[in-house]
């Protein structure tokens, strides 16, 4: 794919070497709302889900399409997917509470948590959630807080760890021996068969192996295993599985020369098998459910930047921008690359390589190592791409720095979704006692 065409895929172009987004000049926004600031693309959001929608949809119509809300929480993004008829990804009860809030119903959400507390499953029944679990000691506590609450009790899930993991980091896998995430095949049928036992009747069954799998195939072994697990559970306890849920992970491609996914390489190792399962086997006629957080959101955002400092210390060149690690985590806990370009390259002929820094007081400060860039000078600005999944939902106060604002375009124009944070913000909830004053 040619680097502009690659740009376009994300809602980017340079018109006369300004750097535009959602059709919005982004000299223009960050003169009008400041920096640091997360921009969203309202348009890139639907457009990727409806692409995964429709695909989905084309192999096997009964499914659901479940956005990981840790991926991007903030409201006005998650109104944007409600509308297009998404489900819901939970793993807190911050999570689901901000989903209500975002006028999303209790029916389209899964609430894969772990380490569960008593107040999680109270949470969960009282507002008539679907709960995952995560582990088999906390199947009897549920049942018993159902009882406790008098709730008919719903659809009950465990997530499977089918011990082949995938993913971008090692920390970003999560299937796995040694891994804490879900119940090993050696559990499985037990889960079930206690499940049973403690009243529950109706049944889904779950698997996440990792995030940012970019290679489809890195799915076949897990899936496999899956797919034997719940063959196994269904013909032994004669279950009829309500949902069979992939999890999420499908990566994005976040260097203009990577591939992205292949969805139909995809297809033929996830829905394929489960089509097939389905025709070989009496298991009813179970919903597929997907739970990509990243693949819908990712490329929906960037972030806007201004260069404060170049540093050339006589041995390398810094560009230190208003983000930090504190707005962008993923660099410097995963290593992950995000691309980062300029927002003005008007006359700039000469190419020169940068680490572009943030203001936090850390070493690892770094959104971007050995960047060929054109020669940037201070006070320019700076767009960092892909930062709609795992932005803004990990970014910090870290050096007592207030979080951003978040703005969204929409056909031609720029609403502000969130406020700025104030230092007064930073100091709310703090207590000063008596002997201290
Ligand atoms: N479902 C479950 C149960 C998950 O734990 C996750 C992510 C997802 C779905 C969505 O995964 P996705 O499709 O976005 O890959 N902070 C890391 C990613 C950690 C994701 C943890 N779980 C990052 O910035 O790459």
């Amino acid at each position: 794919m040619k680097y502009a065409d690659w740009l376009n895929t994300r809602g980017l172009e340079y018109r006369n070497d300004v750097l535009y987004f959602a059709g919005m000049n982004t000299l223009d926004i960050v003169e009008k709302y400041g920096t640091p600031i997360y921009v969203i693309n309202e348009q890139m959001v639907r457009e990727r889900y409806k692409k995964l929608k429709k695909f989905v949809n084309s192999e096997y119509k009964k499914n659901q399409i479940h956005f990981a809300v840790k991926a991007n929480s903030t409201l006005s993004f998650l109104r944007v997917l409600n509308s297009e008829g998404a489900s819901f990804d939970c793993t807190s009860q911050g999570e689901i509470f901000t989903c209500f809030k975002a006028g999303i119903s209790s029916e389209k959400i899964i609430y894969t948590g772990n380490m569960f507390t008593e107040d999680d499953f109270e949470f969960a029944v009282k507002n008539d959630v679907l709960v995952n679990l995560d582990s088999l000691s906390q199947l009897k506590r549920l049942a018993d807080i159902y009882e406790k609450l008098g709730k008919e009790k719903l659809t009950i899930s465990f997530r499977i760890n089918p011990e082949f993991g995938a993913g971008e980091h090692i920390h970003t896998i999560t299937a796995g021996k040694d891994v804490k995430f879900g119940i090993l095949e050696g559990q499985a049928i037990e889960a079930y068969r206690k499940a049973k036992e403690f009243g529950f009747e109706n049944f889904g069954i779950h698997q996440h192996i990792g995030s940012g799998i970019i290679n489809a195939y890195d799915y076949e072994k897990p899936t496999e295993k899956y797919l034997n697990i719940v063959k196994t559970i269904a013909k032994t306890l004669e279950i009829k599985f309500e949902f069979i849920d992939f999890g999420g992970g499908l990566g994005i491609p976040y260097q203009p020369k990577e591939k992205p996914l292949d969805l139909n390489v995809y297809s033929k190792i996830v829905i394929k098998p489960f089509l097939e399962l389905l025709k070989s086997e009496d298991i009813g006629e179970p919903e597929f459910k997907i739970e990509p957080g990243r693949y819908l959101s990712a490329e929906s955002s960037i972030i806007l930047t201004q260069i404060n400092t170049i540093k050339n210390n006589g041995y390398k060149l810094f560009a230190g921008v208003d983000a930090g690690f504190n707005t962008l985590l993923r660099p410097i806990l995963y290593d992950s690359y995000h691309h980062i370009i300029p927002c003005n390259k008007k006359g700039k002929e000469k190419s020169l390589t940068y680490d572009v820094v943030g203001p936090i007081c850390e070493s690892g400060d770094i959104l971007g190592k050995n960047r060929e860039l054109p020669e940037l000078n201070e006070k320019e600005f700076l767009a960092i791409l892909d930062a709609g999944a795992y932005g803004f939902t990990m970014s910090s106060t870290y050096n007592s720095r207030p979080r951003t604002a978040e703005i969204l375009i929409k056909d031609g124009h720029i609403h502000k979704i969130r406020e700025a944070e104030a230092y007064d913000d930073l100091l709310k909830k703090q207590i000063i006692p008596d002997h201290l004053k």
